[in-house]
This record gives C-alpha cells, sequence and structure tokens, in this order.
C-alpha cells in the first residue's frame, strides 16, 4: 500500500484512541489566530510530537497541536501551527493533515492564513475569501503515484473552494459588519517575501492576494473530497505596493489588529455550517 496513505492512516488511527472528531468543522488556523484553539470548551488536546509521522513546526507563534472542542456550539477540530512549504517539509507531509481530517470524518476545512494583498482596493485589514487559486508553489501534494483510497488520479479543481460555505462565509462577515472580499489567491514557496517584480507579475495574471501557504491543503482536500473554504487576512500590502519594506512585525501586528473579528466570523460561520 502507499506509504503515504499508511502514514495517515496511522496518524488517524492513533488520533482516534484520543478523541472522536466525527462530524467535526477542521479548522487550520494561520498566523496570530492560534489562540482561537486555546478558546475551545470541553478541549481534548494532542500534541503533534505524540502523533505518529506527524513533524514538528518550526514557525514562532505556531503551537503545535490538536485540539477537539466546542466553538459556539460546534464540533471544532483545530490545527494549532501548521506545516508549510518553506520551512522544508515537503507537500506529502504539509498535506497531510488535511488527509488525516478526511480520515477522521471531518465534515468541512476552514483554512485561514495570513497574506499579502496585490488588488490595489485592499488595504491591510481586509478579510478575503479565496475563491479560486493559483499553484506558483512550484510543487504540488498530489504529485506522484496516486493514492486512490484519497481521490483521482485527476481531480477537478474548477470548484475546489466549495461555494455554498463561502457564501454563507460571505453573508456572515456582512452582518457582523466586516470589510469582507473575495480573490484569488497565488501560492509562492517563500519563504522571502515577494519581489515587487514578482507582484506586478502576480497582478497581471489575476492574483487579488499572495502568500506562502494554503494550497497545499486546498489541493489535498479536493483531491480526497473534502469540503474546503479558506480565508485569508490581507496584512500587509505586497512587496512595492506603498514603497514601504516588508517586515514579519508589520504581519504580525496587522494580524493582531483584526484578530478578534476574525475570530467572530469563525465562531459564526462555524455554528452554521
Ligand atoms: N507575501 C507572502 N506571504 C505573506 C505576505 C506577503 O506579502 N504577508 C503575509 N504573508
Amino acid at each position: 500500500m502507499n506509504q503515504t496513505y499508511l502514514r495517515c492512516k496511522e496518524a488517524a488511527d492513533f488520533i482516534q484512541t484520543k478523541m472522536d472528531a466525527s462530524g467535526a468543522i477542521g479548522l487550520v488556523l494561520g498566523s496570530g489566530l492560534g489562540e482561537l484553539g486555546d478558546e475551545l470548551e470541553d478541549p481534548i488536546i494532542v500534541d503533534y510530537a505524540d502523533i505518529p509521522h506527524f513533524p514538528k513546526t518550526t514557525v514562532p507563534g505556531h503551537k503545535g497541536r490538536l485540539v477537539l472542542g466546542k466553538l459556539n456550539g460546534a464540533k471544532v477540530l483545530c490545527m494549532q501551527g501548521r506545516f508549510h512549504f518553506y520551512e522544508g517539509h515537503d507537500m506529502k507531509t504539509v498535506a497531510m493533515p488535511t488527509r488525516v481530517m478526511k480520515l477522521l470524518g471531518v465534515k468541512a476545512l476552514i483554512l485561514t492564513n495570513a497574506a499579502g494583498g496585490c488588488n490595489k482596493t485592499f488595504k491591510p485589514g481586509t478579510l478575503m475569501f479565496i475563491d479560486d487559486f493559483i499553484n506558483y508553489m512550484g510543487d504540488n501534494p498530489l504529485y506522484g503515484e496516486n493514492i486512490e483510497e484519497f481521490g483521482p488520479r485527476f481531480p477537478d479543481m474548477t470548484k475546489a473552494l466549495d461555494k455554498e460555505y463561502t457564501d454563507l462565509g460571505m453573508k456572515v462577515a456582512r452582518d457582523l459588519g466586516i470589510d469582507i472580499r473575495r480573490g484569488v489567491y497565488m501560492g509562492f514557496r517563500g519563504p522571502n517575501y515577494e519581489t515587487p517584480a514578482e507582484i506586478r507579475f502576480a497582478q497581471i495574471i489575476g492574483a487579488d492576494a499572495v502568500g506562502m501557504s494554503t494550497v497545499p491543503e486546498i489541493l489535498a482536500a479536493r483531491h480526497c473530497g473534502l469540503r474546503c473554504i479558506a480565508i485569508s487576512c490581507i496584512t500587509n500590502m505586497a512587496a512595492g505596493m506603498t514603497g514601504e519594506e516588508l517586515s514579519h512585525k508589520e504581519v504580525q501586528e496587522t494580524a493582531d489588529r483584526v484578530k478578534d473579528q476574525f475570530k467572530e466570523l469563525i465562531r459564526q460561520l462555524a455554528a452554521k455550517m
């Protein structure tokens, strides 16, 4: 049997001895949002370090644990800390938690991230539902032998992001008075922020936001038939758009500034999904 499948299965089997996540909403928390995982009621926590085949996260501020609990009445399985391609994990590792969530019986996935805005009408602090994406990461978790247990060799990506849940999320956000947009996310490898020339290229080919995550998870989710939506927090205008240099500090400060809004959106959305 396929090694990647076996690893995912062993990880899921282990997690299932600690918790029953079937029917939960999976939540992948990006930069600045990790604390939402601390706010779940009746939490059951499993450290990544204890899960077979799960690697370690290396990003400061990412905790590295799974938390199952209730959020506003909804059963939620939170990944506090994700694996990024730029950390040196291969794509199959980056996509592993998504596949494990599928094996655990999660019913839908909400992915979140911090991103740079390259749509000129965006502002730092804008939230954006990802409508569609461009995989510019130069790799793909579905590369190699197809894992039939998860899905087909040539998965369709016409509707990679779930429209019904995205529409629902847009409505919830508008009702909350949030500056909410929909757009195209372009995934770069990182870890450097893009060059101004790369951002002009991204704008020309139709990107609204750029970032270094989420694309592998969407690909893996779509492949295995896990409904998935994704929300970017535009933490900064992308390189070359303001004349200022980019910094991780600015990314963190903006994520921190809008996190209460972001958290409320997820809290309300999860309860309605
Ligand atoms: N580029 C890539 N990733 C990011 C950015 C950016 O400008 N901001 C936050 N994550």
